[in-house]
């Protein structure tokens, strides 16, 4: 069979980038054991305020940073109003009690799902003291809308 010599060099590129893109997808999943970016923790969504963790959502402030633990539900957040110090890391502890709602926190870089049956968690910095908005930006009913919490960053006490 008569190959030309430029039709060669295209099926060795190509066939060289497929062995490429292979490569990278076994080094990283193999190699580098590398998941999908997510903290898989379970809990039971129809037992959310009788699970220890979620029993008493609010804030805990220690010398590293904060905790927020709180739960997303039809159509709000508890607690509706969220203090945390700025500068520290905060860590969200986050679920929901009924459908799949989000918590995006408007102008920063927080912002995941809460799926029923799954506790979401992240670590995020709050540099500017002030208030924020905090909405769902998952539709879950038709009081979507609606659903929405205050974040009050605050300026580190001395
Ligand atoms: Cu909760 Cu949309």
């Amino acid at each position: 069979m008569n190959v030309p010599l430029y039709e060669k060099i295209w099926m060795w590129a190509a066939g060289g980038m497929i062995a490429a893109f292979v490569a990278i997808l076994l080094i990283t999943s193999i190699g580098g054991a590398l998941e999908p970016p997510s903290h898989v923790e379970t809990i039971d969504p129809t037992q959310v305020f009788k699970d220890p963790r979620f029993a008493h959502p609010g804030v805990t402030v220690d010398e590293h940073g904060a905790t927020v633990v709180a739960v997303g539900m039809m159509f709000a957040y508890v607690p509706a109003e969220i203090h945390v110090p700025a500068g520290k890391p905060v860590t969200f502890r986050l679920t929901s009690a009924d459908v799949t709602h989000g918590f995006l926190i408007v102008g920063t870089n927080a912002n995941t799902m809460l799926v029923p049956g799954y506790v979401s968690q992240f670590t995020t910095t709050f540099r500017q003291p002030g208030e924020y908005l905090i909405v769902c930006n998952e539709y879950c009913g038709l009081g979507h809308h609606l659903m929405s919490a205050k974040l009050i960053v605050e300026e580190a006490k001395p």
